[in-house]
């Protein structure tokens, strides 16, 4: 296992839209490996594979819920809303306000290409939509109120 290195905002690539895995390969599952080192050294919620600079439609995410892996998700569903504070891994240092859906059902495949579904809610919900719109070239501060430097939190 390794540890990559998290593209920061003003990287091209973090606006790209990321391309479906096709090849559920030892590839995959040492980038799975590795980014889940990565997310786990920086404390972080999630982390998609573009922020590592692999333009695929993979994030994983750990939360109170468990640690899990997504391949090739697709947003069945959402309802309600929630509004709260966000960062992310690739914009070091910033906080903002962003309104997401309080419960979003999703299906993705596993590092084995065998489909599943989840239903999250709260902040498994907030981390699964803010890493599934990295696949796409978004971030959350195209979307947050009130960004502000880390600082200021205190
Ligand atoms: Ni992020």
């Amino acid at each position: 296992m390794a540890l990559l290195q998290i593209l920061q905002v003003g990287d091209e690539r973090l606006r790209q839209i990321s391309q479906p895995v096709t090849s559920f390969d030892l590839n995959l599952s040492n980038l799975l490996n590795d980014m889940k080192e990565t997310l786990i050294k920086a404390k972080g919620a999630g982390l998609a594979a573009p922020q590592v600079g692999v333009l695929s439609r993979v994030f994983v995410v750990n939360v109170e819920e468990g640690y899990f892996e997504f391949i090739n998700p697709v947003i069945l569903g959402v309802s309600g809303s929630q509004y709260g504070v966000e960062g992310c891994l690739s914009v070091k240092g910033k906080w903002g306000d962003v309104k997401r859906p309080k419960k979003v059902t999703v299906k993705a495949q596993d590092r084995f290409g065998k489909w599943f579904k989840i239903v999250a809610k709260d902040f498994f919900a907030k981390a699964i939509c803010h890493e599934y719109d990295h696949l796409d070239g978004k971030l959350y501060i195209d979307i947050a109120d009130n960004l502000r430097d880390e600082d200021a939190e205190e």
